[in-house]
């Protein structure tokens, strides 16, 4: 079995240790020039002046474009701003203003980028300053943007009577949680080569959603979508960076578009901390009423976040306190400090990741006000429908999480006071938390083409950020047509191709999976009606039900000696069979409230001296639906565990007040975690049958596996130590 769920090896395995895999900045093209993107240094103001007298001396200098002399682009809203759509407010040197620090002001391009990069260190920039709010407590007091909308989710919600409910309450809480701001750090940074023949473009361009970068990019310059050709084949990391398209890519297509030659940008690591996107910081208010029994009578999350003063983004907290336990009288906020710093946006599990560290820490202190068990706590309050949407779930398997999460860690020794369980001068520390993630679905296209060798290509304009997207559709592809894996192809990564939506909210195998299934189902289909319409085949004349479709050959079911090679139908066909397939969501989301759901057991250790905090293990056990590869499947769920450990003790973008830069804007002093700091992950899949998410009954996976990591250190950390951290991340100086 080599199909969906075998744990084959990436299909483009060989290619990307072999060099095979192009990123986007390696792209070979003739003719290539070199840009430098030269950032702001001020967070508030406008630029005066640039000279670039020293820079002109530079051999092979091209082009500086500045806010002076830029290319004007077509206005598309009515008060004059670029505006374009998805929401992304960019700064295309169209005006002066500076809103933040490290904004994009000018574009240097020259033959060679060393020649760029000292002709942009060269450039003498005046400023007009002014005042910045560049202090999360200052912006706080301001005032205060309440969003249209949270995701495609309300703003505030109620349910209930809080007052009434805190009231009736024998316990309860009242805590807030704060979290950092945090960025993306892909290896491959943000990179862009634009080319121009006439008005035709052809973009290179870093990102996870080709089709978006084709259309946005199209509506900046006034021409139309099939002008632009988005390319991408390989995305080295995106985790929401690369969902938006930032102002580096269209400038680098403006700089090409003035010089008249091809033009290469790549953002360097400083350049990642500020135009393009990053998790707000946090402060989520927690307040929770229960019986002695432990049954929640009131909650209540209030999220402030910051955003920029050019554009709403919110940091959608809230959904996970909707839907996750029982409470009869809740409500839920979002608000927005606009401050000078760039925009925020999308990180891996948006909402959740930082979300469930409020909600899950606060559960934490509720058991221990309670003196109950943190688990028990939660099935005391466990779901069996979607109390904020009122929907039965359309399947949910958490109960079996905890059952297998508790009996693997063996969670049934935890003693249950902090400071109780120590190894010498090591203090130990139990914890859990709940995971979840919802499961979306967007609608899909796929081409498939049998040729006469009788291999398959399928094609679809997705995208891979490493997550195995060749690899899974290609799974996908071969059960549908009914081929081995090696006898099939899936390319991705150009808008030409069929339609595909941005790999983002951990919807891509649930969107285009469903679309590559319906394509090489067409592909059998069409291969039947050519055999069974055919004297020369076996098969002539019997009806398409009795057919069966198994390694390459078409067989009757009654009779199996009676098959046909797909190959030969192709070579009596005299041409490629080809069909086009679309896959979109029908009306389940009324229905059913989806999520993929989990469980996280966490063992830290506390130096009683040093207050060194170490993670020995982890037990992450996940209800997903169906798994599409169990080796990139528990692979990818291993890494959200990573990532959870770092959001938990290491990330965070520390921002110079004075100036709104961030301090640690580069891999040496923006930790994410190391080989050293990882120990034993035990990531464990419940099997799920889940009819009513896609054709596949596959849930996303991309985001649950960073979710409730944080609070289970956290609350780790707490039965370690008795020291209750609200304050991401769990540094050990806030130990001491
Ligand atoms: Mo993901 S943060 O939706 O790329």
């Amino acid at each position: 079995m080599n199909g969906i769920g075998a744990p084959i090896n990436r299909t483009d395995a060989w290619a990307k240790v072999s060099g095979g895999a192009p990123y986007t900045a390696e792209h070979q093209v003739e003719g290539l020039t070199h840009a430098v993107l030269v950032t702001s240094t001020i967070a508030s103001g406008r630029v005066l002046r640039i000279d670039d007298s020293a820079a002109r001396e530079v051999p092979g200098l091209l082009l500086v474009m500045t806010p002076q002399n830029a290319m004007r682009l077509p206005k598309s809203t009515k008060d004059g701003k670029l505006q374009p759509p998805i929401g992304r407010r960019l700064t295309l040197l169209q005006e002066d203003e500076v809103y933040y620090n490290n904004q994009p002001i000018a574009v240097v391009v020259a033959d060679t980028y060393e020649h760029a990069r000292e002709a942009a260190a060269r450039l003498r920039i005046e400023y007009e300053r002014k005042d910045a709010v560049l202090d999360f407590d200052q912006a706080k007091k301001g005032k205060l943007h309440t969003p249209e909308k949270v995701l495609a989710e309300e703003t505030d919600t109620r349910r209930g009577d809080l007052a009434d409910g805190l009231l009736a309450a024998a316990v309860r809480i009242d805590e807030t949680y704060t979290t950092p701001i945090e960025n993306h750090n892909p290896l491959e940074t943000h990179a862009t080569i634009a080319e121009w023949d006439g008005d035709k473009l052809t973009i290179h361009e870093s990102t996870q959603y080709m089709k978006g970068v084709q259309r946005i990019v199209a509506n900046i310059f006034g021409i139309p979508p099939e002008n632009v050709t988005a390319i991408c084949p390989y995305t080295g990391g995106g985790f929401g960076s690369k969902g938006s398209i930032w102002s580096h890519g269209p400038l680098t297509a403006m700089a090409a578009k003035m010089l008249g030659r091809p033009v290469k940008l790549s953002l360097d690591r400083t350049q990642m901390f500020g135009p393009v996107g990053q998790r707000p910081n946090t402060e989520q208010r927690f307040r929770l009423g229960a019986k002695d029994d432990g049954s929640l009578l009131a909650s209540a999350h209030d999220t402030v976040a910051y955003t920029s003063t050019i554009e709403d983004w919110i940091e959608p907290c809230g959904i996970m306190t909707r839907m996750m336990y029982e409470s009869p009288n809740q409500e839920t906020t979002h608000r927005l400090a606009p401050m000078n710093l760039g925009t925020p946006t999308f990180m891996r599990a948006p909402g959740e990741a930082s979300g469930s560290f409020a909600l899950e820490s606060a559960m934490d202190e509720l058991a221990y006000q309670l003196n109950m068990d943190p688990l028990a706590l939660r099935l005391k309050n466990y779901t069996e429908k979607d109390p904020g949407k009122d929907l039965p779930w359309s399947s949910k398997s958490l109960r079996q999480c905890y059952e297998i999460g508790a009996e693997r860690f063996g969670w049934k020794d935890r003693k249950p006071q902090p400071r109780s369980m120590q190894r010498g001068n090591q203090l130990v520390g139990w914890g859990m938390a709940t995971a979840t993630y919802p499961t979306n679905r967007s609608p899909g296209e796929c081409s498939a083409t049998l040729a006469a060798d009788g291999t398959a290509l399928f094609r679809s304009a997705t995208q891979d950020l490493g997550t195995g997207t060749y690899t899974v559709m290609t799974q996908i592809a071969a059960d549908a047509v009914g081929l081995p894996v090696s006898q099939v192809r899936f390319e991705l990564g150009e808008s030409t191709m069929p339609e595909a939506p941005v790999s983002g909210g951990s919807t891509t195998v649930a969107s285009v999976g469903p679309a590559v299934q319906a394509a090489g189902h067409a592909l059998r289909l069409k291969l039947a009606g050519l055999a069974l319409a055919d004297r020369a085949s076996p098969l002539y004349g019997v009806t398409v039900e009795k057919i069966g479709f198994e390694n390459g050959e078409l067989y009757l079911l009654d009779a199996p000696s009676k098959r046909e090679a797909m190959r030969e139908i192709v070579a009596r066909h005299g041409a490629p069979v080809e069909v086009t397939a679309k896959a979109e969501p029908g009306d389940e989301k009324k229905k059913y409230s989806m999520h993929a759901f989990g469980a996280v057991f966490v063992e830290v250790t506390v130096d009683e001296d040093l207050g060194e905090i170490r993670v020995p293990r982890v037990v992450g056990v996940y209800g997903v639906g169906k798994l599409m590869n169990e080796k990139t499947g528990y692979s990818q769920l291993m890494g959200g565990i990573v990532w959870g450990i770092g959001l938990a003790l290491l990330e965070e973008t520390v921002i110079d007040k004075r100036n709104g830069r961030a301090v640690n804007g580069n891999l040496a002093e923006y930790h994410v975690p190391v080989n050293a700091d990882i120990q034993a992950i035990d990531v464990q899949i419940v099997d799920e049958d889940d009819p009513h998410v896609n054709p596949l009954g596959a849930k996303g996976i991309g985001e649950i596996g960073i979710t409730g990591v944080g609070a289970a250190i956290a609350n780790a950390v707490y039965h370690a130590t008795g020291k209750r951290v609200r304050d991401l991340p769990v540094t050990l100086d806030k130990l001491l």
